[in-house]
C-alpha cells in the first residue's frame, strides 16, 4: 500500500519507522501476520504508480502484479520494488492506537474520529526496528 504518514528515528535506542494505518488496512493485516515488511521509497517519477498502488486494496485485487513496477525479494524473502529509491526492512515491535482522549488538538481528535467512522477503530501506530537498509545505487554521489 501507499502510506504518507510517518517516519524514523530512535525508539528504545533502537533505529525504528513508524507508520499510520487505517485499521481496515489489508497491509496491517499481512505486517501483523509476518511481522516483517519493508517500506520503500520512489523518485517522483514513480508517482503514477505509487498512486495505483494506494488505489485499491489488495485485499481484494491483484495490484501487486498489476503495478507497472518490478517486485523482487529482499534475501529474507520480504516484498519491494526494484525501482525503490530507499528501502527499510523491519520488524514488527509494537502497535498502538490512540484514542481521542491521547490528542490534545481538535484538529488531531477529527483526524482519529474520522478514521473511526469508516474502520469502526482507531488508527494504529505501527513502530518496527530497522534490520535492513538499501539505497539504489544511481542516487549515490
Ligand atoms: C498518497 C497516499 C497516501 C496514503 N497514506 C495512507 C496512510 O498514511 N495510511 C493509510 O492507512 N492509508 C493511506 N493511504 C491509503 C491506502 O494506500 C489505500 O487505502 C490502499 O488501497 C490500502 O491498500 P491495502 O488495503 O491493500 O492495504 C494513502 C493513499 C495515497 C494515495
Amino acid at each position: 500500500m501507499t502510506a504518507s504518514g510517518g517516519g524514523l528515528g530512535l525508539l528504545f535506542r533502537k533505529p525504528t519507522t513508524w507508520c499510520i494505518l487505517r485499521a481496515d488496512r489489508y497491509t496491517l493485516e499481512l505486517i501483523q501476520k509476518e511481522q516483517i515488511y519493508t517500506m520503500s521509497y520512489f523518485p517522483d517519477e514513480y508517482k503514477k504508480q505509487v498512486l495505483f498502488l494506494g488505489s485499491k486494496s489488495g485485499r481484494d485485487s491483484q495490484k501487486m502484479k498489476e503495478v507497472a513496477l518490478t517486485g523482487i525479494q529482499t534475501p529474507s524473502g520480504d516484498m519491494t520494488f526494484k525501482e525503490a529509491r530507499l528501502i527499510f526492512e523491519c520488524t514488527l515491535t509494537q502497535i498502538t492506537t490512540p484514542g481521542p482522549q491521547d490528542f490534545y488538538t481538535q484538529e488531531a481528535r477529527d483526524y482519529i474520529n474520522e478514521a473511526y467512522n469508516e474502520a469502526h477503530e482507531y488508527r494504529k501506530y505501527v513502530f518496527g526496528e530497522i534490520t535492513h537498509v538499501w539505497v539504489t545505487a544511481a542516487d549515490l554521489p
